[in-house]
């Protein structure tokens, strides 16, 4: 049996294809570039089954990803995060089908793990020595640790007000870090000059079509873990937006091989109010986003003012009759914190923001009374301390507490 059933890349702005064995990063038209698989032979070749018995990785599913050969899988075990029900504040929010893709587990603590172990993997298989990228922290953080696991070079550039942790994750892996006293787009502009003067690999968010694979598992698992059933809404932080690019990628490529029937689940693009570009265009009814200037929230991970992948992103939200929401920072830190004390979930402010939005749905009527839907919690809260504010009372030794 072959390890990948991928075949090749190609364009969805314009339809031109490339081939998957050289390095191609976006497509002469400006468009990020999709992979492709050998659908059918795959089909005759592989059934839900035959997964059973694998790895509790994503690389359970490694015929639907790009890598070729075995041996340039670069892995820290990353996959399988749990999907946990959500009894208590399910029922805080009337809504007892909610489910949590718990992602904080993952090695570097989110999401981000998937794409950089997807990427990475393919980087190398592509003979990748040195690979900069710009990031809002856990990305980067992802990326620079799993380039040290595959002895490749890297050059990290991200916002000075990033977490913390994730500027230390990338220092303490040998990357060349480099602060930027901007946004991700100032970033993105100063890995744009390096790659183009000094020929490295850009591993830029959509610059490269592999990380969209890694997020893709995502949307694979969900699918397994319901038993090939899929839920009636996915709720999902978006920032770049390519967690729910992949997760709608999956669910068309698990609807081909006959694996999952029925309606996609409604994707929801989940924004925060101070950075808003894709709700805007929904509101609109418009394929493409605008720079939103002055952008601005606590939840790091998702202030993207402009998304590369914009137009993939709201497609995904209008063919699945899904929608975009945007959650002003107070509504997210207090779901943030009733999460933690009603499930003892401690999950990052970008996953708070989703169970913000599955709120305000479910208040509206959006989301209905019976309906499955998963919150994605893209990250550990314990990445974020800085975001809880309590005053805890100081004891004296000596001093005793009275009730
Ligand atoms: C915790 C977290 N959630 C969500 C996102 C947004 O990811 P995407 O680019 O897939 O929209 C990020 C990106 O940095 C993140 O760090
Ligand atoms: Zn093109």
């Amino acid at each position: 049996m072959k390890h990948s059933y991928v075949s090749h890349l190609f364009c969805p702005k314009c339809d031109t294809r490339y081939t998957i064995e050289d390095k191609h990063q976006l497509c002469t038209c400006g468009s990020p570039l999709l992979v492709a698989y050998d659908m059918e032979s795959l089909a005759g070749a592989l059934n839900p089954a035959m997964l059973r018995d694998r790895e509790p990785s994503l690389w359970r599913y490694r015929e639907l990803l790009p890598v070729l050969h075995p041996e340039h899988v670069v892995t820290l075990g990353e996959g399988l995060t749990p999907l946990l029900p959500m009894p208590n504040i399910g029922a805080d929010m009337q809504i007892p089908g909610l489910l949590m893709k718990d992602e904080g587990l993952l090695p570097t603590g989110s999401f981000k793990a998937r794409g950089a172990a997807v990427g990475i993997s393919k980087a190398k298989e592509l003979g990748v020595t040195e690979l900069a990228m710009p990031t809002n922290g856990n990305a980067g953080a992802a990326w620079a640790l799993y380039a040290a696991r595959a002895k490749m070079k890297s050059t990290v550039i991200m916002p000075i007000d990033a977490p913390l942790i994730t500027r230390n994750e990338c220092a303490i892996s040998g990357s060349n870090l480099y602060l930027v006293n901007g946004l991700i787009s100032d970033a993105g502009r100063i890995v744009a000059d390096l790659v183009q003067s000094y020929g490295l690999y850009d591993a830029s968010t959509l610059k490269e079509p592999y990380r969209i694979e890694g997020k893709k598992t995502m949307g694979l698992e969900i699918a397994e873990q319901l038993g090939w059933k899929l839920p009636d809404v996915i709720l999902y932080p978006t920032g770049g937006g390519v967690g729910l690019i992949g997760i709608y990628k999956a669910l068309k490529e698990l609807q081909t091989l006959g694996w999952v029937q029925g309606k996609l689940p409604r994707l929801v693009a989940v924004q925060a109010e101070g950075c808003a570009p894709i709700v805007k265009a929904w509101d609109n009814q418009e394929k493409e986003s605008q720079f939103w200037t002055a952008s601005k929230t606590v939840a790091f991970g998702i202030n993207v003012p402009k998304a590369l992948g914009d137009f993939l992103v709201l497609e995904a939200v209008y063919a699945t009759g899904g929608c975009a929401v945007s959650i002003s920072d107070e509504e997210l830190l207090q779901e943030q914190q009733r999460v933690a004390e009603l499930e003892g979930a401690f999950v990052c402010p970008e996953g708070a923001a989703t169970f913000a939005a599955a709120r305000k749905l479910k208040q509206t009527g959006w989301i209905g009374e019976n309906e499955c839907v998963i919150a994605l919690n893209t990250g550990a809260g314990i990445k974020y301390p800085d975001t809880v504010n309590v005053q805890v009372p100081v004891l004296q030794p000596g001093e005793w507490i009275t009730r």
